[in-house]
Parts: structure tokens; C-alpha cells; sequence
């Protein structure tokens, strides 16, 4: 059994969970998950990062302490976390009596190494906030180009980098004020003379890609690195300099151990066990030597792969086996953007969307490599439903509920052709093992569902709704193997989908899944209740989102930045109150219809005379049918995505729906309603599995 402690990057206090961040909760939660399953000791640690100057300035703004304002923060983050199914083992704050212990402990061990260094440099310094001004807080006039309002550290226009004193009429962004230039002693921790030892850790670290990069800094001496703010700062005071205070991004990373620390406090641990405090990985108790891995961004790097390292070297503590990058998120192509509504709350998702129709979505994009991800939101409800809906839902909800209508709920015994179904399922474990060990996720995703589309293939091959009515005893087995095939994809899926496999585990009525659960075949058994498993989700739900996330964003605040390394993050609203609506399970199939409520439908076949895009609309297209003996009928139908040249559908004969009343729509008025069919999986052309798309009609 390996012992792994395993961290994400600690989310800054100072704004809300948005789902760019999920990118990294949600591949960590995936991993740790696996290695859990896997039979692996594994402990997840986060927590809020809390101190800094946006912090201090925001809680100042809204007339409360910072602590208030980062207890508010905590309980939102973790809220958000929860919902999206991402477990924690502890989360907790960089503010911490624990935290602080190890700063200083950090910093002396630096110091008593020689590590620390002082200088005296200028420094731009309000008279009227009190305060020296940090480079994204204060802006003037570019001392190399000339162009007004940039920050203290660089010039948007011209690219260049100064120091904030540099620029000329410099105004403090909090008050308007015009700053002075004042002396100010600061403290650097020296990384030149970890060269070496740095040089020759990083490749190791982290993958190739990354290292590349960062020993390109290596053909020079490496600068120090200023570690002291001076007061008032939001933090800890450097222990022997009265009014200087660590640097955030000092005490961030030892938040590290510090929630360690803490959860080993409330679980009778030894930090020691978990997170070597001196260079003895052996804790000389015979467990193995615990692994540790840091899950971040590509825009914390230099903390830490370079930074971080190189305190940790200086203190004597162990430090990472691992540094796993991840990109960036993009959403349809672009960076997320407030006012195109694509800069999206954890939150304000979830008031639109279920939970593991992203968790899924991401999976199926994560190749544990640096590149920037795209979430493409029509790309997005097409593989939820077709692939986690059509295609793996399918088997179960087309299975067990014939299985229990018609055959009493109880599975059967395998024959030849099912016993090859289930071997081949369980013949993926290693493989797929393999992929989410490298943290391939999209692979492992791209495996499962070529274990649907086997258990897909068997069950039409089989036909049990025809043999159902001829011989009940031949439909028990076809459904035996299938559900089977199902409950062996269902438990590749739990990591990913953890709430999903729960509900699928209570149906085959067991109590654990680990990947051990892979070896048994459930024969002779009775299945539990069904409850449905994944909703499809809808176009409509997404567009709802996307305005909320433009609505809310419209009314957030001033954006706050601290260092140049965050300067391409937009930073929300913190603490912004949300009301939640329940996350609802909904059904995949709509209420049953009677006979007779499908005759009152008058279905008609037309003549597709032209098909346009409707201007500013990404979603609907302009139909006009040539309708026959009824004339010519305009409808509109929501499938552009589909159809990216509408050209194609011209002369195509559609079967549509006669009498459906007229719809009133922005674009003009739609009678009636075309039917659109799919094949399950196939995306492209089609909406898939069955989609019925007008004038406004839902789509399933
Ligand atoms: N507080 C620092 C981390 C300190 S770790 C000792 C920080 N916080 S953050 O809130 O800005 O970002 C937290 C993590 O989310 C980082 O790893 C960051 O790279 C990641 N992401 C933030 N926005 C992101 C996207 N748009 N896309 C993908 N990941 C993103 O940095
Ligand atoms: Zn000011």
C-alpha cells in the first residue's frame, strides 16, 4: 500500500470558485479517488488562501475584519467543492495558528542558513490609504511608450517591464492619490546559491514540457526573491522585523503542510509520517515512505517549482515527488470572459447544470499535459447526452427496468457470449488503471466508452425486447451480461462520476466498490430499486447559465490584482450571496404518454424549400417547408450546431408536426415542429440519440 498526500493549488480567499478552477479540483479529486479505490492510503489536502493586500483592501471596503471576510469565503468554497463532489480529507486556511508556526519555523531555518538577504529600494507609498502601494495598486503613465493608465509592474501596450517608481504621474487605484517615493527596507530569500541543486531537481519534478521551459531562467544567476510587504498587510509578521510582514506567496505553499498538519492533529497522525519535517524519509515505523504531489495551474509554476523547492531544501523538509501542470481554461475557443457570460461561477453552474455532466465533460478532455482546455458548450451537452446518457445510461436504464418489470428483478447466470462480454470488460481494468495513474483521464474515458458501445452491441444483437415476449428465461441471461458489462463500466466511472456510482452500486445492492469489485460477477442475484442515474441536459439550460453568469458578473466589483503572476486571472466577487436551487435528479425519459395522446400529434412529411441561419442566433436555423396540399410552413428549429452549413438540408424530405400552435418567437413566428433523429454516439450531423427540435419545443 503506498501512502500519497496529495494537494491542489489553495484558491485565493478574495474570489469565488469559478469552473476554470474546477479544471484542477476536479482532476485531483479524480486522481485521489482512484488511488483510493486502488486500496492506496491517500490523503487530500486544500485550503483557502487567505492573506495579501485584495484581501485587506476588499475587507477594509466593506467595513469588516479580514477574518470575517475569509470565514465567509471558506464557507463558500467549501460549499461549492461539496456540491461538485470534490472531497477533501481537510480543508483549511493559510490563517492558521499551524500555518503560522511553520512560517516562521521556515523562514528561520532560511535565515540561520544564510539564505536572507536585506536591501533598501524605493517604493511608492500612499499617504492617504497608509500604505505602500503593491504594483497592480497603483497606475500612470508608461515611462517607455507614454500610454496612460497602466499597471506598476508593465505596460499593456508596449509590452515592457519597470518598477512602479518608474512610472510618471503614478495614481493609487484605491484613492486616486497621488503616491511619494519612500525608502523601504525588504527582505530576499537568495536562490542563486540552490543553482545547482535546483537546475538538477527540476527535470525529475515535472513533466518535460514544464522543465524546458523553466531552465531556460537557468543560463543566468538566479535572482532573489522579495519575500516582505510592509504594513498594513493582511498576514504574518516576519519574526524579528516588527511592521514587515511575509509575502503571500511565502506562507501560501506552507498552507500546504499546515492543513496537514492540522488534519493529522484531528486524526491522531504524525506529520511526520505524512510530510517528513527532516530529510529522513524513513520514519523508521514501516510504513512506506509517503509520496506527495502538487496539483496547479501553468501560471504558478515559478512558485512552485522554483520557490517552493528551493525554501523547502533550505529548511531541510521534504518536498515534492511531483509538480502536476495542468492549462488553462478556455471556453468555446476563447479566454472565459465576464461580459460574453462564459466567466462562470462554480455556483451559478450549478444553479443551471448538474454537477457530473461537468465532471464528466472534463474527464473526457484531461490528458494530464500542460495545454489549455477548451470547454465548447455545444460540444459539451452533445457528449453528455449522447455518451453519458445514450450510450452508458443507457444499458442500465434499458436493462434493469426490463428486468424488473418482466423478470422479477433477478439476474441470471452468463452464458458463452455474455461470459465474453464481461471478460473483455474486466480485461480493461489494468489499462484503464494505467491512464488514470497518468492521470490520462481523457484516455480512460475514450476505454469506457468502448466497453459501452460492446455492451451496446450485445444488447441490440440480442433483441431482449423482442425474446422478452417469446422466452423469459434467454431474456434473463442477455440481460445478466449486459447489466453486468454495466456494473464493470460503472465502477471505471467512479472516480469520475463518484454520486452516479453510488446510485448504480445501491442498485446491484453492494455496499463498497473498490477496484477489486472488478473481479466478481454478479450472478443469481436480485437488483435493488432503480433509481435514475444522469439527466440529459439541454442547450436551454446552458443559455440560462450563460446569462445568469453575465447578469451577475455585470454587478460584481472592482477586479483586484497582486503580483504580476496573477495578472492574467480575473478574480470574482468574494462571498457574493447565492441562492441555491436544489440539484435535481431528473429523469432521462419524459412522463409516459398514452396512445391516444400520441394520435392527438398530426405528423406530416415536407419539402425543405430553404434553410437559413437566423442572424445573431447561434443556436436556430429558418426553415420554410413546402408542406403540400397545407402550403408553405416557416419553422424554426434549434440545431444549428448541428448543421453548421444549412445549405445541406435544402430538398431533404422532414417529417414534422401539423398542428402544433403557432409560436410567437423573437425571430418571427414558428408553426410547427421538425423532427430530427440521431444515431447514438455519432456526433456530428445528427442531434443524438432522438431529438425533436422547433419553435421552441424542448429537445428530447
Ligand atoms: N492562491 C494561489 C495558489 C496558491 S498555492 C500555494 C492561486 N489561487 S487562484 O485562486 O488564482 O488559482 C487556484 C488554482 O486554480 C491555480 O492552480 C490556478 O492555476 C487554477 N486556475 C485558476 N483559473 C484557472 C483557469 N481559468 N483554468 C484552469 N485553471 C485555473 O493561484
Ligand atoms: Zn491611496
Amino acid at each position: 500500500m503506498r501512502r500519497i498526500v496529495v494537494t491542489s493549488a489553495l484558491p485565493y480567499a478574495n474570489g469565488d470558485i469559478h469552473i476554470g478552477h474546477l479544471v484542477e479540483y476536479v482532476q485531483t479529486d479524480f486522481w485521489v479517488r482512484f488511488q483510493k479505490m486502488r486500496g492506496n492510503e491517500c490523503v487530500y489536502v486544500c485550503a483557502d488562501d487567505t492573506h495579501g493586500t485584495p484581501v485587506m483592501i476588499r475587507a477594509r471596503k466593506e467595513g469588516i475584519a479580514p477574518e470575517e471576510l475569509i470565514a465567509r469565503a471558506h464557507d463558500a468554497h467549501l460549499k461549492d467543492f461539496t456540491d461538485f463532489q470534490i472531497a477533501f480529507d481537510n480543508y483549511y486556511t493559510t490563517n492558521s495558528p499551524e500555518n503560522k508556526e511553520l512560517s516562521e519555523r521556515i523562514y528561520k531555518a532560511a535565515e540561520a542558513a544564510g539564505a536572507i538577504t536585506a536591501k533598501v529600494s524605493p517604493q511608492l507609498y500612499c499617504e492617504h490609504c497608509k500604505m505602500f502601494l503593491p504594483d497592480r495598486y497603483v497606475k500612470g503613465i508608461c515611462p517607455k511608450c507614454g500610454a496612460a493608465n497602466q499597471y506598476g509592474d508593465s505596460c499593456d501596450k508596449c509590452g515592457s517591464t519597470y518598477g512602479a517608481e518608474e512610472l510618471s504621474s503614478p495614481k493609487c487605484t484605491t484613492c486616486g492619490g497621488t503616491p511619494v517615493v519612500k525608502d523601504s527596507e525588504h527582505l530576499y530569500f537568495e536562490l542563486e546559491p540552490q543553482h545547482a541543486y535546483l537546475e538538477n531537481w527540476i527535470p525529475g519534478h515535472t513533466t518535460s514540457d514544464v522543465s524546458n521551459k523553466l531552465l531556460e531562467w537557468f543560463k543566468e544567476p538566479l535572482r532573489g526573491w522579495c519575500i516582505s510587504r510592509d504594513a498594513p498587510y493582511f498576514g504574518f509578521e516576519i519574526p524579528g522585523h516588527k511592521g514587515k510582514f511575509f509575502y503571500v506567496w511565502v506562507d501560501a505553499p506552507i498552507g500546504y503542510i499546515a492543513s496537514l498538519k492540522n488534519w493529522c492533529g484531528k486524526n491522531g497522525k504524525k506529520l511526520e509520517d505524512y510530510w517528513p519535517q527532516g530529510l529522513a524519509a524513513d520514519s523508521g515505523n514501516g510504513a512506506a515512505a509517503p509520496e506527495l504531489y502538487h496539483f496547479i495551474g501553468k501560471d504558478i509554476i515559478r512558485f512552485h517549482c522554483l520557490f517552493w523547492p528551493g525554501m523547502l531544501q533550505t529548511a531541510g523538509i521534504k518536498g515534492p515527488d511531483k509538480v502536476f501542470v495542468h492549462g488553462f481554461l478556455t471556453v468555446n475557443g476563447e479566454k472565459m470572459s465576464k461580459s460574453k457570460g462564459t466567466f462562470v461561477s462554480a455556483r451559478t453552474y450549478l444553479d443551471h447544470l448538474p454537477p457530473e455532466a461537468l465532471r464528466y465533460y472534463y474527464a473526457a478532455k484531461l490528458g494530464g499535459t500542460v495545454d489549455d482546455m477548451d470547454l465548447n458548450l455545444a460540444d459539451f451537452v452533445q457528449r453528455v447526452n449522447s455518451d453519458l446518457v445514450g450510450k452508458i445510461t443507457n444499458i442500465a436504464s434499458r436493462g434493469a427496468q426490463m428486468l424488473q418489470k418482466k423478470l422479477g428483478g433477478r439476474l441470471g447466470t452468463l452464458d458463452e457470449e455474455g461470459r465474453e462480454l464481461v471478460e473483455q470488460c474486466q480485461a480493461a481494468a489494468e489499462t484503464i488503471a494505467k491512464f488514470y495513474e497518468e492521470r490520462k483521464f481523457n484516455q480512460a474515458v475514450v476505454e469506457i466508452c468502448r466497453l459501452a458501445d460492446l455492451a451496446n452491441g450485445f444488447f441490440d444483437r440480442r433483441e431482449p425486447w423482442k425474446t422478452v415476449k417469446t422466452d423469459l428465461e434467454a431474456t434473463r441471461t442477455t440481460l445478466t451480461a449486459a447489466l453486468n458489462a454495466f456494473r464493470l463500466i460503472a465502477i471505471y466511472l467512479k472516480s469520475i462520476l463518484p454520486v452516479y456510482a453510488d446510485r448504480a452500486m445501491r442498485l446491484f445492492g453492494e455496499a463498497e466498490w473498490t477496484w477489486e469489485s472488478l473481479g466478481k460477477v454478479l450472478e443469481n442475484t436480485s437488483l435493488g430499486e432503480y433509481e435514475y442515474l444522469a439527466q440529459r441536459i439541454d442547450m436551454k439550460q446552458v443559455e440560462a447559465m450563460i446569462e445568469a453568469a453575465k447578469a451577475s458578473n455585470a454587478d460584481s466589483g472592482e477586479v483586484s490584482h497582486e503580483s504580476r503572476a496573477s495578472k492574467n486571472k480575473d478574480k470574482g466577487n468574494a462571498g457574493k450571496e447565492h441562492v441555491q436551487s436544489p440539484v435535481a435528479s431528473v429523469e432521462p425519459l419524459a412522463p409516459e404518454v398514452t396512445f391516444d395522446d400520441f394520435c392527438k400529434l398530426d405528423l406530416r412529411v415536407g419539402v425543405v424549400k430553404s434553410c437559413e441561419v437566423v442572424p445573431k442566433s447561434s443556436k436556430l436555423l429558418k426553415f420554410v417547408l413546402d408542406a403540400g396540399t397545407l402550403g408553405e410552413r416557416t419553422i424554426f428549429s434549434g440545431i444549428r450546431q448541428s448543421y453548421p452549413d444549412p445549405d445541406v438540408l435544402v430538398g431533404k424530405e422532414v417529417i414534422f408536426v401539423a398542428n402544433l400552435a403557432p409560436r410567437k418567437m423573437s425571430v418571427g413566428v414558428s408553426e410547427g415542429m421538425i423532427l430530427f433523429a440521431g444515431t447514438p454516439g455519432e456526433s456530428g450531423g445528427v442531434l443524438a440519440p432522438l431529438a425533436a427540435a422547433g419553435g421552441g419545443a424542448r429537445a428530447t
